[in-house]
């Protein structure tokens, strides 16, 4: 990992901490930002993904307090806050307390007779860089919570109730994909996601590849805002089509074929320009995530590469979701040896790109990227060469 500090001195630094604030010694849990190789905009839809967690983490130490209040510090903004557990009508307050408390409300909501309780948060996941900080914090604080409770959940729920917390108290009506990854992440590989089942494959990713991670530094915001709407604009999109499909229940249900059969020339003002765009994205980039999946199976990773490509070019033309920086760093990096693949990676409006890189390229692709980005537009981008990481854990041994 490049721009990071080693990990491994985080938990024993913040049990310190913790203790120092809060007078008393805890436990410490670790959840995962992610990087989606492909598959963006799809899991809402009930289609596919393949991301892979990541080696930058959200750390949540916890230790049980005696009444119902969460009493929650976190170290990178230096800042407390204080949520009451028996409040009767809980609102957000567009505070990045509002995770926690989303989540302490979601778990109440599944009957979990929550405990209060003492939390220290440091996280080194970029905030606002489509690599997923909130799954990260949530995960890792609800894991936190159901530990000072004494209670357990199976991991899948966990990451339902996480996406819950954000959908219906934070109001960002994202899918599963992050939380799922930040469960269920494992030590190189990637995983192959059915969004709709839940069903999933873990891939090995190939030996000899590394995931580049490059941040535009220009950040993006999820709650609310053109994420909703993008979602609202498939909703529209299923709801036009089930006139003609009444079988559908998602975009995942649809085929190109059956969209582009209601374009011809008759048939065009029954799904606005606009609408059929945000649907053909959809529907071509769950068949451009499984070819990648058979294509990373066999090996074949200029498949993957072109795969990549044209979902970049599907989120930049059809779904308009990327910006102008992240397209120069994809252009970038396209002109460099050693690359496979490059796309902007995440919600977008900003964030990251992912690029996957053949290892022995990968000191002079960054080198280069960087300073090719810096003269194209002034801003100093941070790298991370992440290996793929696991899930959420609790860490023993804090000191
Ligand atoms: C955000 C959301 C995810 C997913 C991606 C786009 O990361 O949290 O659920 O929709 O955007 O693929």
């Amino acid at each position: 990992m490049t721009d990071q500090p080693s990990p491994s001195s985080i938990p024993v630094r913040l049990s310190r901490l913790f203790s120092k604030q809060f007078a008393s010694a805890p436990r410490v849990f670790r959840a995962a930002g992610r990087v989606n190789l492909i598959g963006e905009h799809t899991d809402y839809n009930d289609g596919f993904v393949l991301p892979a967690a990541i080696d930058l983490y959200t750390w949540t130490a916890v230790a049980p307090r005696s009444d119902h209040r969460l009493q929650v510090f976190s170290e990178n903004l230096d800042e407390s806050a204080e949520i009451d557990l028996t409040a009767a009508n809980p609102q957000p307050s567009d505070h990045w307390s509002d995770y926690v408390h989303g989540v302490a409300l979601m778990l109440r909501r599944l009957g979990i007779p929550l405990r209060g309780a003492d939390l220290a948060i440091f996280s080194d996941v970029p905030s606002g860089a489509g690599l997923s900080s909130s799954a990260a914090l949530e995960v890792s604080v609800a894991t936190a919570l159901l530990a000072a409770s004494e209670k357990s959940l199976p991991l899948v729920e966990i990451a339902k109730l996480c996406q819950r917390a954000e959908n219906e108290f934070v109001g960002a009506r994202v899918g599963i994909m992050d939380q799922f990854a930040s469960c269920f992440g494992t030590a190189d590989h990637a995983i192959l996601l059915d969004c709709r089942s839940l069903d999933y494959q873990l891939l090995p990713l190939p030996a000899g590849v590394s995931m580049v991670i490059c941040n535009t530094m220009v950040k993006h915001g999820h709650s609310g805002g053109e994420y909703n709407e993008r979602r609202s604009e498939c909703e529209e999109g299923v709801r036009l089509l089930k006139r003609y499909y009444p079988g559908i229940k998602a975009l995942r249900d649809v085929t190109l074929a059956q969209l582009e059969s209601q374009r011809t020339e008759v048939r065009r003002e029954r799904i606005p320009d606009l609408i059929y765009r945000r649907c053909h994205h959809v529907i071509s980039e769950n068949e451009r995530v499984l070819r990648a999946a058979e294509a990373m199976r066999k090996g074949d990773l200029a498949t993957v590469g072109v795969g990549m490509a044209e979902s970049h070019l599907s989120m930049k033309n059809d779904y308009q979701i990327s910006c102008r920086e992240l397209d120069i760093m994809v252009d970038l990096a396209q002109r460099l040896p050693g690359l496979i693949g490059a796309r902007m990676t995440g919600g977008g409006f900003g964030g990251c790109t992912i690029n996957l890189v053949h290892s022995a390229f990968v000191g002079d692709f960054r080198d280069d990227i960087r300073s090719a980005y810096r003269h194209a537009t002034g801003i100093d981008a941070e790298m991370y060469v992440s290996a793929a990481g696991s899930g959420v854990t609790e860490l023993k041994n804090n000191g």
